[in-house]
């Protein structure tokens, strides 16, 4: 089995495959001004199994297009959209983030977590605009440094991973330079990458081996997963997620 069908095996069963949490997910939608007393059409994009998709169908008057490119991904965020009572709200697109088959302005909001960096932070932001309306919102959490300076290896460790990473006053920049006014910033809190994320899949890991026959492959997979938790349990306080949320303003 290739990596990428392992990576999908250990994490499609889980409720998010990202650092996140349902009142830091409320936090945003407030920054946003999202109240349930207008209807809205969401787009979730690289919306994984649904943990984003699944809260903003229940707490708004929405309709949500949850994007992913994985299959497996969006046959279990139906399974659990329909066992939350939700299923009518969401609908799933099995399609690449980079190429969204969308017409213009068709999106009140455009919802990411921890997904744009699949493509970059600078061509998400400016490849999506045209999907929101005018006055529209865009919410989209990013790896971000939380301050000017860190330990070189893992400035190191990230320029390799994601050489975008950058401080949250050059993200907004970013923003401001693709025609969106930020609205608002926040940090993700720790226990959203260690409660939420990490834990959850240490517990998978046995199971996940067994499954593959401690295949040199799967031991692999799971190795790396433990290097980047070893990471952030000795860096986490020099990069987290920010929580970035913006208005569209271009024309
Ligand atoms: C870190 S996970 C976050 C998932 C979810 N938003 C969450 O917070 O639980 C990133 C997601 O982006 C999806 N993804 C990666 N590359 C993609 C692409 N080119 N187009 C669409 N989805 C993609 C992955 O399948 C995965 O579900």
């Amino acid at each position: 089995m290739d990596h990428l069908r392992l990576l999908t095996d250990l994490h499609r069963h889980a409720a998010r495959q990202g650092p996140g949490g349902e009142a830091e997910s409320r936090q945003a939608m407030r920054l946003a001004g999202l109240a349930p007393s207008r209807p809205l059409e969401i787009a979730d994009i690289g919306c994984g199994t649904g943990a984003a998709a699944i809260l903003l169908a229940k707490e708004l008057d929405a309709h949500v297009t949850a994007v992913d490119f994985l299959p497996e991904f969006l046959d279990e965020l139906r399974s659990r959209a329909h066992s939350q009572g939700v299923a009518d709200k969401i609908t799933t697109c099995a399609c690449s983030m980079d190429a969204l088959p969308f017409a213009d302005a068709y999106f009140d909001v455009i919802w990411s977590e921890g997904a744009i960096y699949n493509m970059g932070f600078e061509a998400g932001v400016s490849t999506w605009r045209r999907l929101l309306k005018p006055g529209g919102m865009l919410v989209v959490s990013e790896i971000t440094w939380l301050g000017a300076t860190r330990p070189p290896e893992i400035q190191a460790h990230w320029e390799g991973e994601y050489p975008q990473i950058d401080v949250a006053s050059a993200k907004i920049a970013i923003l401001e330079r693709h025609g969106y006014s930020p609205w608002g910033y926040f940090v993700l809190p720790r226990h959203c990458w260690t409660e939420h994320y990490y834990r959850p899949m240490q517990r998978r890991f046995h199971a996940f081996l067994e499954r593959h026959g401690r295949s040199d492959a799967a031991r692999a997979v799971v190795e790396a997963e433990k290097t980047e938790i070893a990471m952030y349990e000795t860096h986490g306080e020099h990069y987290g997620y920010g929580v970035y949320v913006a208005k569209n303003i271009g024309r």
